[in-house]
C-alpha cells in the first residue's frame, strides 16, 4: 500500500486523483475512482445546474467515498457554483483563475478547496486565497493547458514556495512509475487525466479512446485552434483532420480558417440536441454523434503510456503496485 499525509486530508487510501475532465469524467468514472480507495471527480464543463446535478446524483448513486467536482472558473455557468455548495460535494477543484472569491463560501459549506495552478505564483496565490492542496499541471498535460513549463521542473518549485501545503502534481503522469517519480520530486499525490479517458467507465467516444490508446508519446500537439467557446486558452490535443486542413491552409487566424463553424456533429444527452461545430471547445463524448475524429481530441504526452483500455478500479490498482515497485524495487536499494 502506498500512503502520503494527504490521503487522510481526503479520506483516500492512496494518494491517486483522477482529473475532472470535460466530456469525458461523468459521475459513473468519478465514483469508480473513488470506489477503488482513489478520488474521483467529475466535470461540470459544458454543464448547466441540472446537468451538473445530475453527475452529482449519479456519483452518490454508485459510492458513498469522497469525490470533487471541477469547475472552469472562465465557463462557470450561472448558478453553478451556487447549486454545487449547496450540494455540499466533499471537494471542488477550481481552474483557470483567481479562486479567491469563491474559498470562503466553500469553507463555511464544509467543502474542500483544491486548486489546479499552472505556475509558481498562482500557487503562491492560491496558497494565501485559502487552497486547501494544489494541482500543479506541467506542459505535458492534455486538455487546457496553464503550465508552461514541465512537470518535472514545476513540482519542485511549487513546493519550494507552498511549504507545506498538499500538493498534487499533474501532466504526463499515465502510471506508478510516474507518481512515484511526483512523491519524489515533492508532490503528495499524482493527477492523472489521458489515462483515465481509456476506462471502461470514461464518458469518451469509444473512436477518442481508441485515438488516446493509438497515439505515441511525440503524437501531440500544443495550440490555440479549438477555440469556439473558449479562447485564448491553449490546449493539447491529438492531430486530426481539422488541424492537418488548418495547416494545408496556412494556418490563418480565427475567423478565416476552412470548414469555421461548420456544424460536424451533435450532442444528445438528457433530452437536449445541441450542434457542435468545428474547431469548436467540444471533445467527443460517447453521447456525441458525428464526424467524431475531426473533433478536439484533448490527450496529453503521456498517451505514449496508455496502451489498453481498463476498468478504472483496475488503472487505479495497477498504478498503485507499480508505485510500490518503483519505490521498493529501484529507489530504496540505492541507498546505501
Ligand atoms: C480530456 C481532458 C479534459 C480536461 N478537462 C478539464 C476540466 O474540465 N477541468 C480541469 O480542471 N482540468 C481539465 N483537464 C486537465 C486535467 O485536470 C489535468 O491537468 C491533465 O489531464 C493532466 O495531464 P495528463 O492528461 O497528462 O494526465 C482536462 C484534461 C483532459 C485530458
Amino acid at each position: 500500500m502506498l500512503k502520503t499525509a494527504i490521503c487522510d486530508l481526503f479520506g483516500i487510501e492512496t494518494p491517486i486523483f483522477a482529473a475532472a475532465m470535460g466530456g469525458v469524467a461523468m459521475g459513473e468514472l468519478a465514483a469508480a475512482v473513488s470506489e477503488a480507495g482513489a478520488f474521483g471527480s467529475l466535470s461540470s464543463a459544458g454543464f448547466d445546474v441540472s446537468g451538473v446535478l445530475h453527475e452529482i446524483e449519479t456519483t452518490r448513486r454508485l459510492t458513498q467515498k469522497p469525490f470533487a467536482v471541477g469547475l472552469l472558473i472562465p465557463l462557470l455557468r450561472e448558478g453553478v457554483f451556487e447549486a454545487v455548495l449547496a450540494a455540499r460535494v466533499p471537494a471542488i477543484i477550481f481552474f483557470w483563475g483567481d479562486a479567491g472569491p469563491f474559498v470562503q463560501r466553500c469553507r463555511a459549506a464544509g467543502i474542500k478547496v483544491i486548486v489546479q495552478v499552472g505556475s509558481v505564483a498562482e500557487a503562491v496565490q492560491a496558497k494565501h486565497a485559502g487552497a486547501d492542496a494544489i494541482i500543479a499541471q506541467g506542459l505535458e498535460a492534455g486538455g487546457h493547458v496553464r503550465g508552461t513549463v514541465t512537470t518535472f521542473v514545476l513540482i519542485p518549485a511549487v513546493r519550494d514556495a507552498i511549504g507545506e501545503l498538499p500538493l498534487i502534481a499533474a501532466g504526463g503522469i499515465a502510471d506508478g512509475r510516474g507518481l512515484a517519480g511526483a512523491i519524489a520530486l515533492g508532490a503528495d499525490a499524482a493527477m492523472f487525466g489521458t489515462r483515465f479517458i481509456a476506462t471502461r467507465e470514461s464518458a469518451a467516444h469509444p473512436i477518442y479512446k481508441q485515438k488516446v490508446i493509438d497515439a505515441r508519446e511525440d503524437q501531440t500537439v500544443y495550440t490555440m485552434l479549438f477555440d469556439i467557446g473558449w479562447s485564448d486558452a491553449p490546449h493539447r490535443v491529438i492531430p486530426n483532420h481539422t488541424i492537418a486542413q488548418w495547416e494545408r491552409a496556412g494556418r490563418p487566424p480565427s475567423g478565416q480558417r476552412p470548414g469555421e463553424g461548420e456544424v460536424i456533429g451533435r450532442s444528445k444527452r438528457g433530452g437536449l440536441e445541441l450542434p457542435l461545430v468545428r474547431y469548436g471547445v467540444h471533445n467527443p463524448s460517447g453521447f456525441v454523434e458525428g464526424r467524431v475524429e475531426e473533433m478536439a481530441l484533448y490527450a496529453g504526452q503521456s498517451v505514449g503510456l496508455v496502451n489498453d483500455l481498463l476498468p478504472a478500479a483496475e488503472v487505479v490498482r495497477r498504478i498503485e503496485a507499480e508505485a510500490c515497485e518503483s519505490i521498493v524495487g529501484r529507489l530504496t536499494p540505492l541507498t546505501v
